[in-house]
């Protein structure tokens, strides 16, 4: 993968030249990025981008790096949006933007937002939505307060920090390397989860969803949260490991 990025040819070139020497330029090149690996430089920081749901993402050190998981997150509100015409979507804390461009990119008739407290984050984003021709608004602040007064949704959907602050994950792999406000809430993981899931009622219509990702043990206290504060019919999907992964409710 990385001599592909340093040569920018695909695989199929590299193998039919396999025996080609390389340039001490390419040569040299491939080395400083190789060492970076090798002390841990997640890849897609390397070469600069990351696939999700079959799209390729500008990724750097200002976003989280897009897990396979989170398209269950995405397919998840597909589904909640299946019927309605023209419906407005909400995506907080978008990062890299991938939720909301993926979703931008499968319903172009939905009215696409999405909010990050990060600047840099939005940055990201917008230039996503850019190269991929997706249509969304974007607005920087912390959760609901990012938000024009009036703005109502028929989906929420978010990939929050939830890990908790003390988790050692956190000194673990690609996690050193990403911003530590987009994996941890700085407390017990939960804490964004629930001020999401408290605000989130006065910004859906009547019959609207709230579709959150969590950690793979948070399922039970995320249900608990939602059903404690009004919404129906909740439901947690597994993701591919078989772990609990994307939990939500109708606002009824
Ligand atoms: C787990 S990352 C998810 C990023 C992206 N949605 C994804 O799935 O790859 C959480 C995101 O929430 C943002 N965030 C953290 N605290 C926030 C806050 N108080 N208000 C809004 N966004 C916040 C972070 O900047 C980060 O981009």
């Amino acid at each position: 993968m990385l001599l592909e990025f340093v040569l920018q040819k695909p695989r199929e070139w590299l193998l039919a030249h396999e025996t080609d020497p390389l340039t001490p330029e390419i040569s040299a090149q491939f080395l400083t990025l190789a060492a970076q690996r090798r002390q841990g430089v997640p890849m897609a920081h390397l070469i600069g981008w990351r696939e999700f749901m079959g799209h390729r993402f500008e990724v750097n050190a200002a976003v989280l790096i897009p897990r396979p998981e989170t398209e269950l997150l995405v397919e998840v509100a597909l589904v909640s949006l299946a019927g309605l015409s023209t419906p407005a979507v909400l995506d907080m804390g978008t990062g890299s933007g991938i939720v909301a461009i993926s979703l931008a990119l499968a319903r172009p008739d939905a009215r696409i937002t999405a909010t990050d407290v990060s600047e840099e984050a939005l940055a990201v984003a917008q230039r996503n939505a850019q190269a991929l021709s997706a249509r969304a608004q974007w607005w920087q602040g912390s959760w609901f307060e990012a938000l024009p007064q009036e703005a109502n949704f028929n989906v929420i959907v978010s990939n929050p920090p939830y890990i908790a602050a003390n988790d050692d994950h956190l000194l673990q792999g690609d996690l050193r390397f990403e911003p530590v406000q987009a994996l941890t809430d700085g407390q017990d993981g939960l804490s964004a989860l629930q001020v999401i899931i408290q605000g989130a009622g006065s910004r859906l219509v009547s019959g609207g969803s709230l579709w959150l990702e969590h950690g793979y043990d948070q399922a039970e206290a995320v249900s608990q949260l939602l059903t404690l504060n009004g919404f129906k019919t909740v439901q947690t999907h597994v993701d591919l490991a078989n772990l609990p992964r994307v939990t939500g409710g109708v606002w009824a």
